[in-house]
């Protein structure tokens, strides 16, 4: 295990590129570097929390704390079954990579959640997804040091509690499992999703649904739509799109004919939190050093030396303003510490 760093400057670690500091930062490995921390005697601070590629993270002020950030980057195939091949990520792996791994190998799943920014810990922490994917569509199991018993412990799947961005990692077991690896089941003959908005089109005009060709398609709608966070300060999405009853979204759709909905079973029906913003006026607004993004609504942007909570601000009057048009409200995507 590494020592501590002191002091660290987190600019440069945060893709909304906030200039704060973190008291504390410690490199791990893995489940007995974790254990090696917890059972040390000259903590220098109780609290903590995981930094990894720190792409959904708002920080509001210097972290106090102890930042753990995971390093270990190896990628196995653990073998091969019918039509299916599991693959072990470890926690400090950039997604991007592991997918380019994947499709490389014409290994099925992970292909529309290409260029994804973060590390593979955090993929099932908020079950990432986009363009009708999702990790919780290919996660076979997750492996956690739990910090109360300081044992690794294996979820598969479903224990894992996968929702709309949701999982156990964000619930129940909110700082007391550190991800160290996860293991996915890939297909070894993909089958393809394309039918999400203008993807299949995409997909077309570069020759046909092979993984390369779906894995391009997905990046070149990414560069289109989502800031890149090395040129504008942004966290992707800042909203959770909401989930409401089909009540509501009828109510809506008398008033509003193009509002987009997608039935999520149960009578409920998900919102788009980017159109909300956009039909309220919100898209392109710029406050100061802090804005909304011209092409996509639901992503907040740092121009230049915002600070935190500067972008909470926004945050807070969009939320506030949405309710008040549509009597729906908004919840962050984005972990805001
Ligand atoms: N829309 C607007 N104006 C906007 C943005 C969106 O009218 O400014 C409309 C679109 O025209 C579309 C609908 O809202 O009818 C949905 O928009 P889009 O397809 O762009 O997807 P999203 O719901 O805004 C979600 C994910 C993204 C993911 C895309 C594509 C969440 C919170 N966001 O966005 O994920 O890339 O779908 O699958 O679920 C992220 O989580 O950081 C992220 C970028």
């Amino acid at each position: 295990m590494s020592e501590f760093r002191y002091n660290v400057p987190l600019k440069g670690m945060n893709s909304f590129g906030i200039d704060v500091t973190a008291r504390y930062m410690l490199e791990f490995e893995g489940a007995d570097d974790l254990r090696a921390y917890f059972t040390r005697g000259d903590r220098p601070s109780e609290q903590w929390t995981v930094l990894s590629g720190g792409n959904n993270i708002l920080f509001t002020d210097h972290y106090s704390g102890v930042l753990l950030h995971p390093v270990s980057r190896g990628i196995d195939m653990l073998g091969v079954g019918k039509d299916m091949v599991r693959v072990r990520a470890e926690a400090g792996v950039e997604w991007d990579d592991f997918v380019a791994w994947c499709v490389e190998r014409g290994w099925g799943g992970v292909e529309n959640l290409s260029l994804i920014p973060g590390y593979v810990g955090a993929a099932p922490v908020q079950n990432i997804g986009a363009y009708g994917a999702e990790a919780k569509d290919v996660v076979e199991s997750v492996e956690a040091f739990m910090v109360d018993t300081l044992e690794t412990r294996i979820f598969t799947n479903a224990e894992c509690r996968f929702g709309y961005r949701e999982s156990l990692f964000k619930g129940k077991l909110k700082g007391r499992a550190i991800i160290t690896a996860v293991t996915f089941a890939l297909k070894t003959q993909p089958v393809a999703k394309l039918g999400y908005g203008d993807l299949s089109a995409e997909v077309e005009a570069l020759g046909g649904p092979s993984l390369d060709n779906i894995r391009q398609a997905v990046i070149a709608i990414r560069h289109r739509k989502l800031p890149d966070p090395k040129v504008t300060g942004n966290a992707g999405s800042f909203f959770k799109n909401p989930v409401v009853d089909q009540t509501v979204a009828d109510a809506l759709q008398m008033e509003y004919e193009q509002m987009p909905v997608y039935p999520v079973g149960g009578g409920r029906v998900k919102l788009a939190a980017g159109w909300l913003i956009d039909r309220a006026g919100w898209r392109g607004a710029v406050r100061g050093r802090v804005g909304v993004h011209p092409r996509q609504a639901l992503v907040l942007v740092n121009t230049g030396g915002a600070t935190g909570d500067e972008v909470l601000a926004l945050a807070r009057e969009i939320q506030h303003d949405v309710q008040q048009k549509f009597g729906v409200r908004i919840e962050p995507e984005v972990n805001i510490l």
